[in-house]
């Protein structure tokens, strides 16, 4: 048995040696990797096609050998660029945690709100960085003025991150929560303003939309929202989990007064990176403790934080500014137009994303007959390498298409679907 044991761990160490090396070998072999480490624009580059860009991103991230990832909804992979700055940041902590922390480190840390800023189409000081995106829309729902019967306009197809928020000022503040019934597919844009418009009453207060939604992948019309939303007194708090690093996002432009979203999915960042976006002329309005110190990183309210991970996570936004936001956007519409018409020849399953590119996104859902379960097919691709996501509810999967994925991972999971339908 003893045998046995020390025969396995030589084994595990071999494979992580093994690994070990083919990534510095990664690392090393490309001299873009170091490119978009250093964060070169490639943005208006026509020396480098889409076939080599996308393969080189692919290159630099560091999951298994012949995986298919294609659940980047719920965690994306990391690049390698991020591991080894975080690694390297985590040791020069240690080495002298106060002085680092508080001094040159810190200081970098702090540069990451800009960053985001100009990411997303904000400015600075409308960007805090917090854990994900549950507790940016918590930080929200948590330090608003609220009036017993005030409603807050919602869907039945938001996330649970999201409605903790809600349920809290339900719970402890007697708001009244209004959950539109969603279209699935939804038919058109005027569909969905038309809803919003017949939904909303004199005692809106707030309205909670995904800017991409979680089970669909249905891309609202925020900016369209803010319009019929504006001068109306009412706060409109986008949930953007599933959007930046899949779609090109301004916020200015999108006109919400609330963005929250993660790090840690289509931004491809570490794990608990978030951000939540207030616009200026709303921020008097929320007063939570995590704030009242300002909105830095740290901060007297915040307290120390995770530098390390707040400096990597810059260093990816850094590589999806080099990449192009509005060229990974493109990039994953055909990507997710290739899924949809492949998924579409399948029998026996029904495709539940809009066809339509105005109100479809990167994210391609679909729905298994009665007669299959989704535990099992997603067991089953799983085992055989294939990674997708689960929608409980409605017995259907959910598959995501970023800027790593290929032709190929698609038909790869649709070979298989086919086998278990
Ligand atoms: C639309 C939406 N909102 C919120 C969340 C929660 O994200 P996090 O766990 O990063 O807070 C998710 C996670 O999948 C999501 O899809």
């Amino acid at each position: 048995m003893d045998n046995l044991i020390s025969q396995n761990k030589l084994l595990n160490t071999r494979r992580s040696l093994l690994k070990a090396a083919s990534i510095s070998t990664l690392a090393l072999v490309s001299g873009s990797v170091k490119a978009f480490s250093q964060g070169i624009d490639f943005k208006n580059s026509t020396d480098i096609s889409d076939n080599d860009l996308y393969a080189e991103v692919r290159n630099q991230l560091m999951l298994e050998d012949g995986l298919v990832y294609l659940n980047t909804g719920t965690l994306g992979p990391a690049p390698q660029l991020a591991f080894d700055k975080i690694s390297l940041m985590l040791k020069r902590l240690e080495a002298n945690p106060a002085i680092e922390n508080f001094g040159p480190m810190g200081s970098e840390m702090e540069t990451v709100r800009d960053k985001v800023a100009k990411f997303m189409g904000a400015d600075e000081e409308e960007i805090i960085l917090t854990r994900n995106t549950t507790e940016g829309i918590s930080i929200v729902c948590s330090g608003i003025k609220w009036a017993e019967g005030d409603e807050i306009l919602t869907t039945n197809h938001e996330h649970g991150g999201a409605e903790t928020g809600l349920d809290f000022l339900a719970d402890t503040k007697g708001a009244v929560i209004k959950k539109m019934t969603m279209p699935y597919p939804a038919e058109s844009k005027k569909q969905l303003l038309d809803l919003v418009k017949s939904s909303i009453t004199s005692k809106t207060k707030m309205v909670l939309l995904s800017h991409v939604e979680t089970v669909t992948g249905l891309r609202w019309p925020i900016k369209e929202v803010s319009e019929i939303l504006k001068g109306k007194d009412i706060l409109f708090i986008v949930d953007g989990a599933q959007a930046p690093g899949m779609l090109h996002i301004d916020l200015h432009d999108l006109g919400c007064d609330v963005y929250a979203c993660s790090g840690h999915k289509w931004i491809m960042g570490p794990k608990e990176t978030g951000v939540l976006y207030m616009k200026k002329s709303i921020q008097e309005k929320v007063n939570n403790v995590f704030i009242t110190g300002g909105y830095t990183a740290y901060s007297r309210s915040s307290g120390t934080r995770n530098a390390p991970i707040i400096i990597g996570f810059g260093d990816v936004l850094d590589w999806h500014m080099a990449i192009g936001t509005k060229r990974s956007e493109k990039r994953c519409m055909e990507l997710a137009a290739y899924c949809y018409d492949e998924l579409s020849k399948v029998s026996g399953i029904k495709v539940i994303s809009s066809k339509d590119p105005e109100l479809g996104s990167a994210i391609v859902s679909f729905s298994l007959p009665e007669t299959s379960d989704n535990g099992e097919l997603f067991r089953s691709m799983r085992d055989k390498g294939i990674t997708i996501k689960r929608l409980p509810q409605y017995n259907a999967i959910r598959i995501s298409n970023h800027i790593f994925t290929t032709n190929d991972d698609v038909d790869k999971m649709v070979a298989l679907l086919k086998e278990q339908v």
